[in-house]
């Protein structure tokens, strides 16, 4: 196996992880970013972002001269035969994929085209994208140089991202070029991964489907907790019973506040968009996101039932613990967190919230809430204590103090993720979600 010359344009999540991974892999790598300031921390092994690993697989691959960074992309093409486009895809008001940064460095590929090229589409992008990059690139390319385009999504989960990228359940490789998919399969070879070859289309279209099959998955477990708390069954024995069936599985069926992310909430609007332009209505993927909104809006409204309000929360103190949008993230993005404290200080509530490593990224994001600075202080005369992410660290805080800090003592577990029947026992009035 060769090592081969590739470049990485985006050092944002899937960007670099997978600049560091395919490094480690023995690779050559440069990742290109415009934002030099970002360049320069990386390239001193200064990772922006909190996710397990990464950081040692960065400063691995700097130090064997694996890995570089540049602010310039124009010479970090020109050098790479293999160029991966892993830039942000934001919604844009409709729900639909914002194309501008893919544009946008499809062009900056064609003027520094000198050869061929392998262009790899990371980014999760709508369908028919690998024919409008190759549209843009034959267009605006000076002089004719052969390339192809290849969608190759990325299936990374943030928290496990290194791991993700390393043994994946599968690699998805979309082209129609016999030449592009040796290059990949001579890229992929060194992991043994299932690499599964088909058409860019459908390739792209894995990715949304995935994505809003596994958020189907989480919905759908989220209306049953609510249907549990009714009848009086517990979800956690509900999901038990159904993941021992192979055929549904264990794994997304955890009831809870519901989900956020970088792409569970975007990838369905922009899937649901795809699908209202060709005119087809999914009801389906509708009802998912609004079982996702409403589950929101449920937590907040327990707090209101347990804090004993009336039509608003003034003068009560409700603490939270996390605000990521899942533990071991520093993520805030669409985090459930962030859509409850928000809906309590609409309230009038006094919110009080920790989070062990997203407190700087919620800031940006949340006005009017008290950040604290451990789990203790923001349960500090609260009428409620919800724990809103699943850290570890929550599980094993001094449960007798926090109760005596206290104003009543009340916890609302929107993760199932206490250990109910201890805190009863402390005295403390617990509630989780479907159970
Ligand atoms: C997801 C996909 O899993 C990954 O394959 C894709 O590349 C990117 O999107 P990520 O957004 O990092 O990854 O988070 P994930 O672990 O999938 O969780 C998404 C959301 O669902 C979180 O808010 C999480 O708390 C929630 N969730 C997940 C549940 O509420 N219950 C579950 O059982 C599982």
């Amino acid at each position: 196996m060769g090592s081969l010359d590739c470049c990485v344009i985006g050092t944002g999540y899937v960007g670099l992880v997978t600049g560091a991974c395919l490094a480690d892999l023995g690779h050559s790598v440069v990742c290109a970013d415009r934002d030099e300031a970002k360049v320069a921390g990386l390239a001193t092994g200064e990772v922006p972002i909190y996710e397990a690993g990464l950081e040692t697989v960065v400063r691995r691959n700097l130090e064997a001269g694996r890995l570089r960074f540049t602010s310039d992309i124009n010479e970090a093409v020109g050098e790479s035969e293999l160029v991966f486009i892993t830039v942000d895809t934001p919604s844009d008001a409709e729900g639909r994929a914002d194309l501008t940064n893919v544009d946008e460095v499809a062009r900056e590929i064609a003027a520094a085209i000198n050869g061929y090229k392998v262009i790899i589409n990371k980014s999760t992008v709508p369908v028919g994208t690998t024919k409008r990059v190759q549209r843009i690139i034959e267009e605006a390319m000076p002089e004719y140089h052969e390339f192809d385009v290849v969608s190759n999504p990325e299936f990374l989960r943030e928290g496990t991202a290194v791991a993700d990228f390393k043994n994946p359940s599968r690699v998805v490789v979309g082209s129609d070029s016999q030449k592009a998919i040796d290059r990949m399969l001579e890229l992929y070879e060194p992991m043994s991964a299932r690499v599964m070859i088909t058409d860019p289309v459908s390739a792209e279209m894995v990715k949304y489907a995935s994505n809003a099959f596994l958020a189907t998955k989480v919905s759908y477990i989220n209306a049953i907790a609510n249907l549990c708390e009714v009848v009086g069954a517990d979800v956690i024995e509900v999901a038990r019973g159904m993941g021992h069936d192979e055929r549904i599985g264990r794994q997304f069926l955890m009831a809870g506040p519901g989900f956020g992310g970088s792409c569970f909430p975007k990838d369905c609007r922009a899937l649901l968009h795809i699908a209202r332009e060709h005119d087809y209505s999914f009801d389906l993927l509708e009802g998912v996101l609004q079982v996702n909104t409403e589950q929101h809006e449920r937590m907040v409204d327990k707090i209101r039932r347990l804090a004993g309000a009336g039509d608003d929360l003034a003068g009560k103190v409700i603490g939270l613990l996390g605000l990521a949008f899942k533990a071991n993230t520093d993520d805030t993005r669409e985090s459930p967190a962030v859509y409850v404290a928000r809906g309590l200080i609409q309230d009038g509530a006094t919110v009080l919230v920790f989070d062990p490593e997203a407190m700087e990224r919620a800031r940006e994001e949340l006005e009017g809430a008290s950040f604290m600075a451990d789990a203790y202080d923001a349960a500090q005369g609260a009428d409620v204590l919800v724990l809103l992410t699943e850290w570890d660290e929550f599980k094993w805080l001094d449960y007798g103090r926090v109760m005596e800090l206290m104003r009543c003592p009340v916890i609302l577990d929107t993760r199932n993720w206490l250990d109910a029947k201890a805190l009863r026992k402390l005295g403390f009035t617990y509630e989780g979600v479907g159970r």
